[in-house]
């Protein structure tokens, strides 16, 4: 497949999506949107990919935000429709994803940057990184998950600042706030997200399925957490994945699993 505004590279089992449009900071318009959509789909289909890798080109910036130049004329329709399509196909559709998805946040993230860097299961930013939610200064608020998302990774009362303020945060004030996980040299970034996802790979893909659904059941409305993980844990009894890890467990060998 082949697209316009991003770049999806498949290498040894990490697939690496990158948002391509340095010249605007890779701000997020409509098809950059459905080009994730698509390339993501196409990564959670293919068993081969066992994480994914989502960043930002160029040395600037992760992503700067939803394209404001698309929505300045929208009315109060049309701004609903936004957030509910993009949080459909895109946001939701990451956290959601059975695959993991790690952002590597090398820049700007912000506004819909954030919120996209937040729908992944983790974060690593380099040290130039800047993260915020400045939607306010434009008269609108986050649409993107930001004001649920926000709130889940770093407190309530520091996402009301972070969002009143419209400020900008560094990267070692995000790992302060839980935001990240790990702070690195930018040149570092690629290879450290690497190396986390080699180590996740070492692992039953099914059974970081299951546990991927069992921990987003905890930040789901009318759902019990505790339910979910009951009939995760049972689901991974199933597997072809759990017999190999447990008997090779037994064995003392090291598991080699088929991802099934
Ligand atoms: N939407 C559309 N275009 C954007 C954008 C966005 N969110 N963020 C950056 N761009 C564009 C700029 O318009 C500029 O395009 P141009 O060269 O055609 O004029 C280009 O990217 C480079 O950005 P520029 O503002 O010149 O870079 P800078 O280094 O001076 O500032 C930022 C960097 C990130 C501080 C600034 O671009 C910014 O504030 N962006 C908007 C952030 C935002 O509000 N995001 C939330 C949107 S809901």
């Amino acid at each position: 497949m082949s697209y316009q505004n991003i770049l999806s590279e498949y290498s040894n089992g990490i697939t690496i999506i990158t948002v391509n449009r340095p010249e605007k900071l890779n701000a997020l318009n409509k098809s950059t949107i459905n080009e994730l959509h698509n390339a993501l789909t196409k990564a959670k289909q293919d068993k081969d990919v066992k994480v994914i890798i989502l960043t930002g080109s160029g040395n600037k910036a992760f992503v700067a935000g939803a394209d404001i130049s698309e929505f300045s004329d929208y009315d109060v329709k049309r701004g609903a429709e936004l957030a509910q399509v993009g949080q459909k196909i895109l946001f939701d559709y990451i956290e959601n994803l059975g695959t993991p998805v790690i952002a590597a946040v090398n820049g700007f993230a912000l506004g819909g940057g954030l919120e996209l860097a937040m729908a992944c299961h983790f974060r690593i930013a380099s040290n130039n990184a800047k993260m915020g939610l400045p939607e306010v200064s434009l008269g609108v608020i986050p649409g993107y998950g930001g004001t649920q998302r926000l709130p889940q990774l770093v407190g309530k009362g520091r996402a009301m600042e972070m969002v009143m303020t419209a400020g900008m945060i560094d990267a070692n004030q995000a790992l302060n706030y839980g935001l990240v996980n790990h702070v690195v040299e930018q040149d570092e970034l690629a290879n450290f997200c690497i190396g986390i996802a080699q180590k996740i790979m070492r692992n039953s893909s099914v059974a970081i399925s299951q546990a991927i659904s069992a921990i987003n059941a905890n930040f789901k409305d009318g759902v019990n957490g505790y339910e979910k993980e009951i009939e995760a844990f049972g689901n991974c009894f199933g597997t072809e994945d759990f017999k190999e890890g447990t008997t090779a467990f037994l064995e003392k060998r090291k598991a080699n699993f088929p991802g099934k």
